[in-house]
């Protein structure tokens, strides 16, 4: 899109890290909710995908991935629609496998790293042995004269939250995150699935455009018209815009993930590309 026809847009922040690290923790104490307590096990099974306010009306979108060792994909997913990684390492138990992994999908995407050393109200917790654990993986933070962001934090009781919170802030700022509102909407499956009542969901963070109610629309090599757009709390909306991730109803069948959504001008035209997308 030209540049005089894009606006600032919210960055999109992927949370990664270990197994129980804390990252939907963290999540929860940024949003004020308390999803961890709903999940099976404890243990997060999919990609959430949420949108924050700051206190200074800044709007954050986040993205939540499982640690545990068999979502490997989902974090790869994850890596590569997001603008940013919030790696999660629980200063007790330091540096452990799906960190590593963590660190090498955020490599492999490009992406900046800002590092949030969790549960920094524990005893046992040592930051300074993740800061020097993570030099072996050539992440080296401020404090080691490096340049990628650290900070301690502690998702029970708060500490650092707001630091964390400027710091993603200012990194957005130096990526000068910009999208094209006013045109037909463009975005990427985060996670689809087939609901009893509702029929074929998939959630997409918008990339650019505005997604409407009415709007004909090619997922993958799926089709449809969007019947309803519901956002992370639960609310209906008849718009979604850059960097927000909405749940859509009204699709043919359940795209995969990964799949790109493209509003087209009518149903003709949206048979011809799901139809040549099959093809390919
Ligand atoms: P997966 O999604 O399963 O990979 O886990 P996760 O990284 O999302 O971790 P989760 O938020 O489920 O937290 C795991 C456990 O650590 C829970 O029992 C949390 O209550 C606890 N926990 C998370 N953050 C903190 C913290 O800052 N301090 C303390 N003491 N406990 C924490
Ligand atoms: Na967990
Ligand atoms: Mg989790």
């Amino acid at each position: 899109d030209p540049e005089e026809t894009l606006k600032p847009r919210p960055p999109v922040v992927t949370i990664m890290g270990h197994v129980d690290h804390g990252k939907t923790s963290l999540l929860d104490a940024l949003r004020g909710t308390d999803v961890v307590r709903g999940e099976s096990g404890g243990i997060t099974q999919h990609i959430g995908a949420y949108q924050i306010t700051t206190k200074d009306k800044q709007k954050l979108t986040f993205l939540d991935t499982p640690g545990h060792e068999a979502f490997t994909q989902m974090r790869a997913r994850g890596a590569n629609v997001t603008d940013i990684v919030i790696l999660v390492v629980a200063a007790d138990d330091g540096i452990m496998p799906q960190t590593i992994e963590a660190i090498n999908h955020t490599k492999a995407a490009g992406v900046p790293m800002i590092v949030a050393i969790n549960k920094c109200d524990k005893p046992e917790a040592n930051p300074q042995k993740v800061r020097e654990r993570l030099l072996e993986h050539e992440v080296v933070v401020e404090e080691m004269s490096g340049d990628v962001q650290d900070v301690e934090v502690s998702a029970k009781t708060g500490a650092g939250l707001e630091d964390l919170i400027e710091k993603i802030m200012l990194q957005a700022e130096l990526l000068e995150l910009k999208a094209r509102p006013d045109r037909a909407a463009e975005g990427t499956v985060i996670e689809a699935q087939l609901d009893k009542g509702r029929g074929p969901v998939a959630t997409v963070l918008i990339t650019r455009g505005t997604l409407k109610r009415g709007d004909v629309l090619v997922v993958g090599t799926q089709s449809g018209r969007v019947r309803a757009m519901i956002d992370d709390k639960g609310k209906q909306v008849k718009e979604a815009g850059p960097s927000l991730p909405v749940e859509v109803l009204g699709l043919s069948g359940v795209p995969n993930a990964g799949d790109q959504l493209s509003v087209v001008e009518n149903e003709q035209r949206a048979r011809e590309v799901s139809e040549y997308r099959s093809e390919k």
